[in-house]
């Protein structure tokens, strides 16, 4: 097998990855880098965010806001240390964007627009029409091919991490075109590779989200933080699942119910405001979990519209007009009127609460670093935390470029304060372990299981007992139904047992990944007996800070369900309070 020795290997090449590969070769042009990735970096998920990411920057805004919004939004169980530090830097980064050519959009006198977004109570997110997403992740990737000591690795897939001497020391990856195993040697990792919605049928997530690198993490012992909390967008397409931004709502969308009734003012968000008028009250801009928990609610009382993709909202924008329309949320009419044949100049858009982003993740600390020595973590697959119960939407965006330079510095100082060289022969003996593994999944035959057949019923379970509001029995069947999951999957035999772009091989992969973070989930959800932002138990209602004030952490157990843990909140002056969205919202 190959070996590539590097400085620092990076896995993952969204926004996460391309921000800590910068990072690293501007704090030091001598550190090799090595990029790695399962897609082409412009296909990340990262380019599908489109509303735009949060930084104080307009007069009457404030950095005490900012951290007010996001902790409070977060039900409190955010880490105020981190949120200080991401709410400092913010600004900070969106500013170097748009010196590396981020083509944010403008205000009339030419100076950064920002607009409203949900559970944010005053304007702080900065955009680029509705692909604000696409606009960082080819602004980064631009900024990255100037420096030569980036190198990249396209269309490889890692395996296993390769820990020796108690520390981090490389990996294994597919090169996909081949089929070649290789080994990647390194003084450091960063795991950046993005959140793991595709466990859930019915997501805003591209096909690539599958957990894959909180799976790795897991897998060598690192806890996942917090996996409990899955965040659900309330407008996603209805057929396809694709997002609608938040920011139609930024705008001034509004959203009814089947009788016209703007039905979020019935649910702590009111009182309602006129349509058209600037929005003073919360109202639609309430923060993700409770409008999507307000969903269902209304969807319990039958008072929503009823179409052939299910029950749906209304999410109405005509009187935004074409023109806002057009330079505001161009990409939210294109998919609109692609996907559903619905024009929203000309009519409201049906859409429902769909699955979108994990808050919980890799366990890190405020430097992105893991437990285990020498690997760094950042982006949706990490959890530093400062997105605690419930993320506000634009946090994840800068989140990415805030932790992803916070670990490059931290892999580069990490790097370069000297951890002894490697033991080579070690390291390629766990690495012909590793191979061993993928070998063996060839090898096999006489497989009862399909891949397709167990990832269906995976999804199945988590949306039928994972979903926005949760209850012990059903946790308890989804926890039983992951672990036979898990034993079935020893089970599949491939079908393609070719190397060049082996997809039913990688997929295969993905879905063991996906497995092990459903399990993380279920288990953790199982364990917190409260109700705390994203994470609803109707057999436990109130948030229960005197038990639950605090993070869990789910540790892998290769044959049984994860161990659960749990570590202090870290408080430094906003004490848990009531989350209040009845109040202005300028
Ligand atoms: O609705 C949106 O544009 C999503 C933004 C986000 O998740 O931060």
């Amino acid at each position: 097998m190959e070996t590539i020795k590097t400085d620092v290997a990076i896995i993952g090449a969204g926004g996460a990855g391309l921000r800590a590969a910068i990072a690293l070769a501007e704090a030091d042009p001598k550190l090799s880098v090595a990029l790695i990735s399962k897609v082409y970096p412009m296909r990340s998920h990262t380019c599908a965010a489109e509303g735009g990411a949060a930084g104080v920057i307009k007069p009457d805004d404030s950095m005490d806001y900012h951290f007010n919004d996001t902790v409070g939004g977060g039900d409190w169980l955010s880490d105020q240390d981190a949120v200080e530090y991401f709410i400092q830097e913010a600004p900070k980064e969106l500013t170097q964007l748009e010196h590396w050519g981020c083509p944010w959009s403008r205000e009339a006198n030419g100076s950064v627009a920002v607009r409203p977004f949900g559970g944010m109570k005053k304007q702080r997110t900065w955009f680029a029409a509705d692909k604000s997403g696409f606009h960082i992740l080819h602004t980064l990737f631009q900024t990255s091919l100037r420096f030569p000591s980036i190198q990249r690795f396209d269309e490889y897939y890692a395996t296993d991490l390769i820990v020796d001497d108690g520390r981090c020391q490389g990996f294994t990856a597919i090169e996909m075109r081949s089929g070649q195993m290789k080994h990647f040697q390194a003084g450091a990792v960063i795991i950046a590779g993005g959140g793991a919605g595709r466990m859930f049928p019915f997501t805003t997530n591209g096909a690539v989200k599958t957990g894959d690198g909180m799976a790795l993490a897991y897998r060598a012992g690192v806890p996942l933080k917090d996996m409990e909390f899955v965040q659900y967008h309330p407008t996603g397409l209805p057929n396809t699942g694709t997002l609608l931004t938040e920011a139609c709502r930024g705008e001034g969308g509004i959203l009814v119910n089947k009788n016209g009734r703007r039905f979020l003012q019935d649910y702590g968000m009111g009182p309602e405001t006129p349509v058209g008028k600037p929005q003073l009250k919360t109202m639609e801009l309430g923060p993700r979990d409770r409008v999507s928990q307000a969903f269902w609610q209304e969807q319990k009382k039958g008072n929503m519209v009823s179409t052939k993709w299910g029950d749906c909202m209304m999410l109405d924008l005509r009187h935004l007009g074409e023109k806002k329309i057009d330079e505001r949320l161009p990409l939210v009419r294109d998919v609109s009127v692609s996907y559903l044949g619905v024009d929203p100049v000309t009519d409201p858009v049906p859409v429902r609460p769909v699955v979108h982003y994990m808050m919980g993740g890799i366990h890190t600390d405020i430097r992105a670093a893991t437990p285990l020595p020498g690997l760094f973590a950042a982006g949706e697959c990490a959890c530093v935390s400062i997105n605690g119960a419930n993320r506000l939407g634009s946090n994840s965006l800068t989140e990415l470029l805030v932790f992803g330079r916070r670990a490059g510095l931290s892999a580069a100082e990490y790097v370069r304060s000297g951890a002894s060289a490697g033991n080579d022969a070690a390291l390629a003996g766990k690495a012909a372990a590793a191979q061993a593994r993928i070998r063996a999944l060839f090898e096999k035959t006489g497989g009862r299981e399909s891949l397709a057949g167990l990832r269906k019923e995976m999804m199945t379970t988590m949306e039928d007992n994972a979903g926005i509001y949760r209850t012990e029995g059903e946790l308890l069947a989804a926890c039983a139904k992951l672990a036979d999951l898990r034993r079935r999957y020893a089970d599949i035999e491939l079908n393609d047992k070719t190397n060049v772009y082996n997809t039913d091989l990688l997929q295969a992969l993905e879905l063991g990944s996906m497995l092990d973070c459903a399990e993380a989930v279920t288990v953790s959800a199982l364990e917190r007996r409260e109700s705390r932002g994203a994470h609803q138990r109707l057999d436990f209602v109130e948030r229960d800070d005197k038990k639950f004030l605090r993070h869990s952490l789910a540790y892998y157990h290769p044959s049984g369900p994860p161990r659960i843990d749990y570590r202090d909140v870290v408080i430094t002056k906003s004490q848990p309070g009531v989350r209040d969205y009845s109040g202005d919202h300028k």
